[in-house]
């Protein structure tokens, strides 16, 4: 599909822009090529999950307690029916925190850690990647207290992905032509995070070189929508090419 498009532009005006694109459609390819897990939602090699902390567990009511969620997170919407145990509640009330079977604290939403009363499970849960979350294990205080984790990461004890990938039951219909036909530009950036260990600043000010691209957001220029859609619906339909690139080298497993 990729390259189809990348022709139809080339039988446009500008040849050499043409055959860029046509080379950036070629290594897109490539590099969706080298992504194992593209295309299923792949749960091979995730650890299997922690044993239940108590004998009979099924006849008590266990608390799990979210002592520094972050902001964003609303523990009421957690539904457990589909879990091996239902009889879980979740709670962000500190105040239950001596009698929780489970403590999980967010990485970046606790200064201090309390007493941990014996028995209980505390659980170390991060999206970000051990670039970004080794310092807060720098100091003696928080090493050996962490009985699992929950992160992005298949080996954790919680696997919790940002997102599956799933096959599209039906095929939509799409006049992709078109669409193309009525994009303007090459390539759009929008990052707010400038200077990275993954180095992808240098890597687009190269390739800026060859082909134009367009920075938005706090490293760039300001996206002239107030509204997000509005601002990605404009970019969407007007740039051919979208870059996404991580701040951090990290592995998955
Ligand atoms: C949790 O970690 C503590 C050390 O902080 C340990 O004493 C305890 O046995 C661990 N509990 C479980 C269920 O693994
Ligand atoms: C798709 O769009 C192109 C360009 O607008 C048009 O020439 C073509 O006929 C369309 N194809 C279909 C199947 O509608
Ligand atoms: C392309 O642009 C034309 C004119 O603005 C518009 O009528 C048409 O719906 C657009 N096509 C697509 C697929 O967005
Ligand atoms: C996107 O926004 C720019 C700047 O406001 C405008 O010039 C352009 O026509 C818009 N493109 C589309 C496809 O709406």
């Amino acid at each position: 599909m990729i390259l189809n498009l990348v022709i139809a532009y080339s039988s446009a005006k500008n040849v050499y822009k043409g055959v860029v694109a046509f080379l950036f459609g070629i290594w897109m390819i490539w590099t969706l090529g080298q992504i194992k897990d593209f295309g299923r939602a792949d749960l091979n090699n995730v650890k299997s999950q922690p044993q239940v902390l108590r004998p009979r567990a099924s006849e008590k009511k266990f608390t799990i307690l979210f002592y520094a969620k972050p902001s964003s997170f609303n523990p009421k919407t957690v539904v457990f029916d589909r879990c091996n145990y239902k009889n879980c509640e979740l709670t962000a009330d500190k105040k239950l925190f001596s009698k929780s079977e489970a403590v999980i604290f967010h990485h970046n939403s606790f200064s201090t850690l309390p007493d941990k009363p014996s028995g209980q499970v505390w659980i170390f849960a991060t999206q970000e990647s051990p670039y970004h979350t080794s310092k807060r294990f720098k100091t003696d205080k928080l090493k050996m207290k962490f009985n699992w984790t929950k992160s992005y990461r298949k080996d954790s004890d919680g696997f919790s992905p940002y997102a599956f990938l799933r096959k599209k039951l039906e095929n939509p219909v799409t006049n992709y032509t078109s669409i193309f036909m009525n994009k303007t530009k090459n390539i759009a950036w929008v990052v707010s995070h400038c200077q990275t260990q993954s180095k992808r600043e240098a890597y687009v000010k190269e390739l800026s070189k060859y082909i134009d691209v367009d920075i938005y957001g706090s490293c760039g220029k300001p996206c002239s929508f107030k509204n997000k859609e509005d601002c990605k619906s404009n970019l969407s339909t007007t740039y051919r090419f979208y870059l996404s690139f991580e701040i951090h080298y990290a592995r998955t497993i």
